[in-house]
């Protein structure tokens, strides 16, 4: 990870779950990190966190609605404007509402669409014309996916979700190829994690107990272990292009 240090990366949905530990854990390595979400105040915490535990990066709060094309690309403009440009791009901001396909509300759909696959798309395609514009050659755009855009699991609940994270697996395929195409060294590559236990759930059903009843007693996967998957790809050396790492909790069924 040293020549990360001193680098930018943006973290999308850096205020809960998993995109505050992939924040967390690249400031820790001392990157610049520009964490964004609607709430920043979870975010200015765990900058405070940060910079009191003696990291040597810098986490740095954005507000951004990423449903919103002109605030996203305000920040891309506001990371150029501070910080030089984006290196390292985690498309992590995702949700789900439980609308099914014969039953659910339309706005739902285009919610998760707006976040999940629209905006991940327009954030990859600024952060490449940054990287571009700099000659940033060994830059990386990691995408969040999920189990659920490899499989569609029975659940009602899930399945348009499931349709947004199988277009997260084409996109980040496709764009490894663009680039291929493009002659550069940036690297593509997707997370896909089964169940974690994050806010996720609980916000995907606007309730808390309902959320939790999701999980079982097993051993679920951590934000941690996700952030260490992400570290684990920007660790790898610069020839080595890992394009998907699917890691479930061992007791998962599904
Ligand atoms: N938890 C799981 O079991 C699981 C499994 C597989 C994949 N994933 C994927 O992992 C990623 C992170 O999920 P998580 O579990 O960490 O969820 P989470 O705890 O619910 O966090 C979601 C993050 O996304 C942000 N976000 C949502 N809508 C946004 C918007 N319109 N604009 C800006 N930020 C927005 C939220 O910030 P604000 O609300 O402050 O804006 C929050 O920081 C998602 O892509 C999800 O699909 C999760």
């Amino acid at each position: 990870m040293d020549r990360w240090a001193g680098r930018t990366a943006l973290v999308t949905g850096a205020s809960a779950g998993i995109g505050a530990a992939v924040a967390e854990q690249l400031v820790r390595r001392g990157m610049t990190v520009v964490g964004c979400a609607r709430n920043t105040q979870k975010i200015q915490d765990l900058a405070a966190e940060c910079q009191w535990s003696g990291c040597t990066g810098l986490l740095v709060p954005y507000q951004c609605d990423l449903s919103n094309e002109e605030e996203i690309l305000a920040m891309f403009s506001a990371i150029k404007a501070q910080h030089g440009g984006v290196d390292v791009c985690v498309n992590n901001a995702g949700l789900a509402h439980p609308d099914s396909l014969l039953n659910g509300k339309t706005s739902s759909w285009r919610n998760m669409l707006q976040v999940n696959v629209i905006a991940l798309s327009i954030c990859t395609r600024e952060a490449y014309q940054s990287m571009k514009e700099r000659n940033v050659n060994d830059g990386h755009i990691i995408n969040i996916n999920s189990m659920s855009g490899h499989r569609v699991v029975p659940t009602t609940d899930v399945h348009f979700y499931s349709a947004t994270k199988h277009a997260v697996t084409a996109l980040t395929e496709g764009l490894r190829q663009e680039l291929r195409e493009a002659n550069t060294q940036i690297r593509a590559t997707c997370i896909s994690p089964g169940l974690v236990e994050t806010e996720f759930h609980s916000r995907m059903y606007q309730n808390t107990e309902k959320g939790a009843s999701v999980f079982g007693s097993i051993k679920y996967l951590e934000a941690e272990d996700v952030a260490s998957a992400v570290t684990y790809v920007l660790s790898a050396p610069p020839h080595v292009q890992i394009g998907d790492i699917q890691m479930r909790p061992v007791d998962q069924k599904s």
